[in-house]
């Protein structure tokens, strides 16, 4: 059984089927799902989704994208929506130099905000971080709270020494499969099996074979079945490690 620990099936991808692919997730072997939230409408979105279906739970937050009108009024409503009974983490949150837009600063100063949101709710957090690994750390070190998950991780395997060593957990999700991935297949044999967590982060980054279509939560398997590949290990163990590490970090125990 399986726990796709990141994933968006709120996104307006899904509004043709949405209860099917839920349907065919659900019976594909995934027994836990988190939806994350990019911003306050998905973050509604996430609880809504979570509220109608058991095996998925929420988080909420704003991605560094969404930053640029983010306000106070805000960051109270992703608190108020963080005591909601089903929802388990504060994200996706973090940095994303990728785009111009919104500027650094902004994108830091509503990192630490929602940072220091789930250090005072002691809430564990989901790390969204790309071209921007520096500045993610030193906010994290800044704020001193390390409740944290690297989701859909792309550093080196010496940054991801370091997190671990800060108690993190590593998120790996489909482009794992990917021929052209050596640096993240080398991070996926390194990373303890006690910190790894599984993600698909659809719609996006599908595994193979699917790559180029749609993604869903089901094909966490086939990120699954690479992982356990590269560490020489059974893909049916480490299913089920994942899947008790996510419980671990999300509280679901
Ligand atoms: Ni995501």
């Amino acid at each position: 059984m399986y726990f796709d620990t990141h994933t968006h099936l709120d996104d307006d991808k899904f509004n043709e089927d949405r209860e099917a692919v839920i349907a065919k997730v659900r019976e594909s072997g995934v027994e836990l799902a988190v939806n994350v939230g990019s911003g306050i409408k998905e973050s509604e979105s996430c609880i809504a989704l979570a509220e109608k279906y058991d095996f998925i739970y929420a988080a909420v937050g704003v991605h560094p994208g969404n930053t640029g009108n983010m306000t106070d009024a805000d960051l109270e409503l992703v608190k108020q929506m963080a005591s909601h009974e089903k929802v388990v983490a504060i994200g996706e949150i973090g940095l994303d130099y990728y785009y111009d837009e919104p500027e650094r600063d902004v994108q830091k100063y509503w990192f630490r905000k929602q940072l220091e949101l789930a250090k005072e709710l002691q809430m564990p957090y989901i790390i969204h971080d790309r071209d921007a690994h520096a500045d993610t750390l030193d906010i994290i070190r800044e704020v001193g709270y390390t409740k944290g998950v690297m989701h859909c991780y792309s550093g080196s395997v010496e940054m991801a020494k370091v997190l671990i060593k800060m108690g993190f957990y590593i998120s790996i999700a489909g482009q794992v499969t990917f021929k052209n991935a050596p640096k993240l297949q080398e991070v996926a044999k390194f990373v303890p099996v006690e910190h790894l967590l599984i993600e698909t982060d659809s719609p996006y980054l599908t595994p193979v074979p699917f790559r180029g279509k749609r993604n869903d939560s089901s094909n966490v398997a086939y990120t699954c079945a690479k992982i356990a590949e590269l560490k020489g290990m059974d893909e049916k163990e480490l299913a089920n490690i994942t899947l008790i590490n996510g419980k671990k970090f999300y509280g679901l125990e």
